[in-house]
């Protein structure tokens, strides 16, 4: 699958909300910038903070299946169902948060599910970011958005980048006028394929 080649019509979007309250301001940008969209591309919001996943148990290497509960199947499926995934991280720790980590672990067991093609699947697909972030500095979510890059990369996927926004208390981040700016035409971006560091421009993998 590859985005660029897609028509609005094809195009569906995920909104993963990896805050540990709601109504925070990751969600509130993450809105901001998803009501620019067109009205024609379905948009689905999953909340991991709502019926959480467990920690992921790293079975990949064990024989046999193991058990899958339905927040993974349905995360599973929603998530490739999408071409367009947005992980909606507040900053912690200078990086995503635990939901969204968990969620993302979680991808390393659906790519070694025999029959799924996690990985062919995914590759074309785009991977976006929007974090809020207490500090002003935005240098200092440089560790989220690397690690959101390299994850695309390794899935041979588009990033389309990470949208930021400051602000502490929930709310705060409407009076950053530069994110709400930026918001407004964060999903017109192009979304090349993501390359980790040194490699090359080779076109289409
Ligand atoms: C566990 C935790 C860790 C945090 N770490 C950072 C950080 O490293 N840098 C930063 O600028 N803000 C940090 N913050 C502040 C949040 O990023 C900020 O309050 C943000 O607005 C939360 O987004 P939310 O409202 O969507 O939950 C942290 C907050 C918490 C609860």
């Amino acid at each position: 699958m590859t985005t660029d080649r897609l028509t609005d019509a094809d195009r569906s979007f995920l909104f993963v909300l990896g805050s540990s309250r709601p109504d925070g301001n990751t969600e509130i940008l993450a809105r901001a910038a998803a009501e620019q969209l067109p009205a024609g591309i379905p948009q689905r919001w999953v909340d991991l903070a709502k019926d959480p996943l467990p920690d992921f148990q790293d079975g990949r290497h064990e024989d046999g299946t193991w058990p899958v509960g339905e927040r993974e199947e349905e995360l599973r499926r929603l998530t490739l169902e999408a071409t367009d995934i947005v992980i909606a991280s507040p900053l912690y720790w200078y990086t995503v948060s635990a939901n969204t980590k968990r969620y993302l672990d979680y991808w390393s067991g659906w790519l070694g599910v025999p029959g799924l093609d996690f990985k062919k699947r995914m590759a074309g697909r785009t991977l976006w970011g929007v974090t809020a972030m207490s500090e002003e500095d935005e240098v200092r979510a440089d560790g989220l958005i690397t690690a959101l890059n390299h994850s695309a990369a390794y899935l041979g996927m588009r990033f389309g980048g990470v949208l930021l926004g400051n602000g502490s208390r929930p709310g705060q981040v409407r009076n950053d006028e530069r994110a709400i700016t930026r918001a407004k035409t964060f999903f017109e971006r192009e979304a090349p394929l993501a390359r980790f560091p040194g490699e090359e421009e080779t076109g289409e993998r």
